[in-house]
């Protein structure tokens, strides 16, 4: 499949040929890029906050000389006077050339892909998914390892709510003979995730925080945003805490989608195996490789 016009919705949609291409795109990005988006506008229509995932892609468009036109929340479009989300798409495919989304309803991305003539990029749609996420959260750990291939990895936190877990443990799959995934009982991966995934990868699924053997502890937050009861989230957050003298202790690297809240001591941030903010900046040359790749192909 080409990639110019292509929709980044799930990563189920990518195949670890794709993901491998994706990967290596990124990395020539990091060396070297031109101006190769000049004269091309990028909408990023964000209905839910944001920090990393549309800076990086702002910044991602600006390098490549591209421009950028968009909006962070609802407030203040038509969409507070009703407008339907596939109106706001059918509008803004005419004033720009690809769009990136982030919108609090699963499958929204898939909606607004169906309607629009240009690519969409899925920037997390609810609970769902975060493939361009995925895509830098592996090139991180292929910086830091030179492979991805056998390493041992484990998913920490929210795997019920956590978009960024759903899609990294499908991209892991095709990578990795095992994966533990570590959550309270009551925020374990949804089963038909954890039912595809195990046709390709070894799941060890627990609730203590086991963390001996791992080359990657990827902790996640407790999405407080997506529990239909506050009462249940009062529950179990702060489940798991990654002390100084815990981290100190991790044989491999630290990371996180961010934002964190408390699962991750900030005393843990000098330590050598954090690299949670290395891990954010990876977002810019993998998001330019992504950008180019579905305008220019
Ligand atoms: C994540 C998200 O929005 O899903 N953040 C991000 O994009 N880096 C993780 C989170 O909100 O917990």
């Amino acid at each position: 499949m080409g990639w110019k016009g292509r929709d980044i919705i799930s990563i189920r949609e990518f195949s670890r040929k794709d993901i491998d291409e994706v990967l290596k795109r990124s990395s020539k990005m990091d060396k070297k890029h031109n101006k190769s988006l000049v004269g091309k506008k990028l909408s990023a229509i964000f209905f839910e906050p944001s920090t990393r995932t549309r800076l990086s892609f702002e910044t991602a468009m600006h390098n490549l000389g591209g421009e950028v036109i968009g909006f962070n929340e609802s407030k203040g479009t038509s969409v507070e006077k009703g407008e339907s989300l596939v109106d706001t798409v059918k509008i803004v495919e005419r004033y720009s050339d690809c769009i990136v989304m982030r919108n609090p309803l699963e499958g929204s991305a898939r909606l607004a892909a169906e309607t629009s003539s240009i690519p969409v990029i899925n920037a997390g749609d609810g609970s769902n998914q975060h493939p361009t996420q995925t895509f830098l959260d592996l090139y991180c750990i292929k910086k830091n390892f030179g492979k991805i291939e056998g390493l041992k990895i484990g998913l920490v936190g929210d795997l019920k709510y956590g978009r960024t877990a759903h899609s990294l443990a499908l991209g892991l799959s095709h990578y990795v003979d095992s994966l533990r995934l570590i959550s309270p009982q009551n925020l374990s991966m949804p089963p038909h995730i954890s039912k595809e995934i195990s046709s390709r990868t070894k799941l060890d699924e627990r609730t203590d925080l086991k963390l001996e053997g791992l080359d990657v502890v990827y902790m996640t937050r407790i999405q407080k945003e997506r529990f239909p009861d506050v009462e249940e989230y009062e529950k179990t957050k702060g489940v798991y805490v990654l002390t100084k003298e815990r981290a100190a202790k991790i044989n491999g690297i630290v990371m996180h989608p961010l934002p964190r809240v408390d699962e991750i001591s900030p005393e843990v941030d000098s330590l050598k195996q954090a690299k949670y903010f290395e891990q954010a900046a990876c977002g810019i040359p993998v998001r330019m490789a992504i950008l180019e790749m579905v305008m220019k192909g």
